[in-house]
C-alpha cells in the first residue's frame, strides 16, 4: 500500500499500528523500497516515476524515513527480507492464453519427453504465457521465446524469471518471414518448434516462412507442433469458425483460417510431413509436423 498512497498513509499506518498492536507484536509491511535516497534496480526507477507520473503524491518510500517514523511512534524496525521482483505488472495476460493451455500441454506431453536435454524454439511467443507455462514441466529442455513485437518482450520475461526450473531463454526478435541464418540464435538446432495461433492471424508469407525455416533449424526426426482454427479440404466447420475466418479477413485481407490441405503441399515442398492432427476443445487442433530422419 504505501507506495500507492500518499505519504500521510504511511504515517497513518504507523500511528494506527502503535495504537493497536499488543506490545511485542508485529506488522509485516510488502513493497518495493529505495535505501538513502538510491532506488534500485532500473525497473524499481520505472516504476516511481510511473507511480509519480499517475500521482505526485506517490513513490517508492525510503527504509531511513520508514525507521525514522516508526521509531516516533514507537514501533522499533526488526528485519529486511529480500523477496522476488513483483512482475505482475509487466505481464501482459491473454484469457485465450489461459483457456487453451492446458489442452496444448497434454499434446506436448505425448511428444516431448520430459527426462530429455534438447532445445525447444517457440515462433510467435506473443506475451510468453505459453512457453514459461510448459517449461516448468519438462526441466531438461531449454526453451527459446520469439516474437516479431518488441515491445512483448518484458512481457515474455517477466514471465520466464518466475518459471522455477529457470529452463526459459531471454526472447529473441523472429521475423518468420525472413531467413534464420539472419536470426541472433543461441542454438543452432532444435528438438521441437512450436507455434501457436499465429498462422492464421499473420499475412500467408509467415507460413511460407514458418515451414521453411522449420525444414532448416529442426534436427531431423525433430517436430514442430502448430496450434490454432485451420480449414481442411476447403471446408471450415462449424459456423462459430467460419464467422471467425470472415472476421479475420474483414480486419486483414491478408489473415485468415490456412487450409490443412495446402499446409501439407507447403511442408512436403520442404521435406516435412503431416503425422498426426488432435482435434481439441473450441474447434482448434493441434497438428505435427516431422521432418523425417536419424539424428
Ligand atoms: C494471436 S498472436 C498469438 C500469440 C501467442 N502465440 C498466443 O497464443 O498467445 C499472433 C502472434 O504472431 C506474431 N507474428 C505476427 N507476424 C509475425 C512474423 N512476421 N514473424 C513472427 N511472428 C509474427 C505476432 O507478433 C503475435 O504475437
Amino acid at each position: 500500500m504505501i507506495q500507492v498512497s500518499p505519504f500521510n498513509c504511511t504515517l497513518g499506518l504507523f500511528k494506527a499500528a502503535a495504537n493497536i498492536l499488543k506490545p511485542n507484536a508485529l506488522m509485516i509491511t510488502y513493497h518495493p523500497l529505495a535505501f538513502d535516497g538510491v532506488i534500485e534496480p532500473q525497473s524499481n526507477k520505472d516504476f516511481d516515476l510511473e507511480l509519480k507520473s499517475k500521482n505526485p503524491e506517490w513513490g517508492i518510500r525510503d527504509l531511513t524515513d520508514l525507521k525514522k517514523i516508526g521509531n516516533k511512534n514507537g514501533i522499533e524496525f526488526q528485519q529486511l527480507y529480500n523477496l522476488p521482483a513483483n512482475n505482475n505488472r509487466r505481464k501482459i495476460s491473454y484469457p485465450a492464453s489461459e483457456r487453451n493451455r492446458n489442452f496444448i500441454l497434454n499434446v506436448l506431453q505425448e511428444y516431448l519427453n520430459p527426462l530429455q536435454n534438447g532445445h525447444v524454439l517457440e515462433i510467435g511467443s506473443g506475451t510468453g504465457q505459453h512457453i514459461s507455462y510448459f517449461a516448468t514441466f519438462f526441466p531438461h529442455l531449454k526453451f527459446q521465446p520469439s516474437e516479431y513485437e518488441e515491445n512483448l518482450f518484458d512481457s515474455i520475461k517477466a514471465y520466464a524469471e518466475e518459471v522455477p526450473t529457470k529452463n526459459v531463454r531471454n526472447p529473441v526478435k523472429i521475423d518468420i518471414t525472413t531467413d534464420s541464418k539472419t536470426w541472433n540464435l543461441e542454438t543452432k538446432l532444435f528438438d521441437y518448434m512450436l507455434n501457436i495461433n499465429m498462422m492464421h492471424i499473420s499475412p500467408y508469407n509467415c507460413t511460407t516462412g514458418l515451414f521453411q525455416n522449420a525444414s532448416k533449424l529442426l534436427k531431423p526426426g525433430g517436430i514442430m507442433i502448430t496450434y490454432g482454427p485451420y480449414a481442411h479440404n476447403g471446408v471450415i466447420e462449424p459456423q462459430s469458425n467460419i464467422d471467425f475466418d470472415k472476421g479475420l479477413r474483414r480486419q486483414n485481407p491478408e489473415w485468415g483460417l490456412r487450409d490443412i490441405k495446402e499446409l501439407q503441399q507447403i511442408a512436403e515442398a520442404v521435406g516435412m510431413t503431416l503425422t498426426k492432427k488432435h482435434d481439441l476443445p473450441a474447434n482448434n487442433k493441434c497438428l505435427i509436423w516431422l521432418k523425417p530422419g536419424n539424428e
